[in-house]
């Protein structure tokens, strides 16, 4: 019980730290909100840039065997018909008789999909504590939307809910232009949206996401399936350990076949333990040729003029989730003279803000002028902030809650030998360093 409420206590503190300093706001607040709509702010938006950049340089630039994509969000609705997304992309839906809320049926309890109402008898309402379920019904998380001004059949549409699908159908010109040989893959990062049905936990669940996608090809005469699989389980084992992913809280669990997605014959889910419990942080799934024979995609071998379908790999995130991973890895407390001393310990490639500027005094033309200069010097390599509000102490907690590395602050002893103090934010240990070296000094230390 109180481990329960510590980890409530902890969810609460990330998502007010989340609004107070600017990571994420309620969606459309002022005019009473959106329910599980969130709005990324000024940090918020610079770290989930920051996960992107990281999650492609790794596995687009830095590999000489994946190429990247950005396809559409609306496609042709064949698509989603070859994918079995329109017959399989639902989940079971009930409704409590008595209070009417609607309930994904895995989530008040058990839910076997051959059973009907009969076994859902005994489990109580969380709403109501009533129990009394109106039958299973299938409802298909895809949102349907029309193109063009009319709203007839012919004109239906959807919103993709997963990038996975741009890739594939476009297998073809990415094999025919990009000159890349088998095993290769393709990346992919956007928004997908599921009109989830108990959305919620913060940005754990939410019904528009991005996702980071790869679908990795290969000849599954040449290379063992078993393989590829475990390379990629390794890859984002190191990036995780990269971007500062707790790996204390990681869980790799492996699916049991009947609880497998339509598509896949092995995935594994890597799991956090979030305050909420261990949950599904992204997927590793081995989805065979399911899609590309789906599609009647094929791939004619250089080598031997053979064709055959590929198979497939696929690493496939969310960034929220991600986001909220690294937000509570990152979140520590510490005790400093009777103090408690909040702060994100970021790595340092994935801090919203690396480097903060400070004049001691705003009302000293002289030092203001100084900071500004080194500010402008160093704003134009790393993402940067000039702090003039407050007194030091406070602009340094402020720096600690948002996670930014190093502050530097120019006093009046700068004045007679152009020097700076830097104070590190793990260790708050503060050194002098000449304005001549602090580039030099703070790439060291930021690219270290
Ligand atoms: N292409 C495969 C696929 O989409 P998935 O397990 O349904 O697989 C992959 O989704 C990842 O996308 C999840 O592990 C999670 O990180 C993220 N994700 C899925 N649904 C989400 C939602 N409603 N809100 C936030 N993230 C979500």
């Amino acid at each position: 019980m109180a481990e329960k409420s510590k980890n409530n206590q902890l969810m609460e503190k990330i998502i007010s730290l989340c609004k107070r300093r600017g990571f994420v706001f309620p969606g459309s607040e002022i005019y009473g909100g959106l329910a599980n709509s969130w709005d990324f702010g000024p940090y918020g938006a610079e770290l989930k840039n920051n996960i992107k950049q990281h999650w492609w340089k790794t596995f687009v630039q830095n590999r000489e065997d994946m190429v990247g994509l950005d396809s559409a969000i609306i496609m042709n609705p064949k698509v989603w018909g070859m994918s079995g997304h329109l017959s399989n992309f639902s989940d079971p839906l009930i409704e409590c008789k008595k209070c009417h809320t609607r309930f994904k049926a895995d989530s008040v309890g058990f839910f076997n999909p051959e059973d009907k109402i009969g076994k859902l008898d005994g489990v109580s309402c969380p709403e109501c504590g009533k129990s009394d379920w109106s039958p299973a019904l299938q409802f298909n998380l895809m949102f349907k939307t029309n193109v063009g001004p009319t709203e007839e059949k012919s004109s239906e549409v959807y919103l993709r809910p997963e990038t996975a699908q741009g890739i594939f159908v476009n297998f073809k010109n990415i094999s025919d232009t990009s000159r890349k040989k088998m095993p290769f893959g393709v990346a992919q990062i956007g928004k997908s949206f599921r009109n989830e049905i108990t959305p919620g936990n913060f940005i754990f669940r939410t019904r528009e996401f991005e996702q980071m996608e790869i679908e990795y090809f290969f000849n599954p005469e040449k290379d063992k399936w078993e393989d590829k699989f475990k390379m990629w389980e390794n890859a984002f084992k190191k990036w995780m350990d990269e971007i500062g992913v707790n790996s204390k809280k990681l869980f790799f669990h492996d699916i049991e076949k009947e609880e497998l997605a339509h598509y896949s014959k092995k995935t594994i889910d890597v799991e956090f333990d979030f305050p909420f419990g261990k949950k599904e942080l992204f997927g590793l799934a081995y989805r065979t040729d399911f899609d590309l024979k789906n599609h009647k995609l094929d791939y004619k071998d250089p080598e031997t003029q053979k064709p055959f379908v590929p198979h497939v790999i696929e690493p496939s995130l969310g960034v929220e989730r991600m986001a909220l991973a690294i937000l509570l890895s990152a979140y520590t407390e510490e005790k400093i003279n009777n103090e408690v001393r909040v702060v994100m310990k970021f790595k340092n490639n994935l801090a919203p803000i690396k480097i903060a500027v400070f004049p001691l005094l705003r009302n000293k033309p002289e030092l203001v002028k100084k900071a500004r200069e080194i500010y402008d010097v160093l704003k134009t390599k790393w993402m940067c902030e000039f702090d003039d509000n407050g007194n030091v102490g406070k602009r340094y907690r402020r720096q600690d809650e948002i996670g930014t590395p190093y502050c530097v602050t120019v006093d009046f002893e700068t004045l007679e030998d152009d020097a700076v103090t830097v104070r590190d934010r793990d260790t708050m240990k503060q050194e002098r360093i000449k304005i001549s070296e602090l580039k030099f000094f703070l790439k060291n230390k930021l690219e270290e």
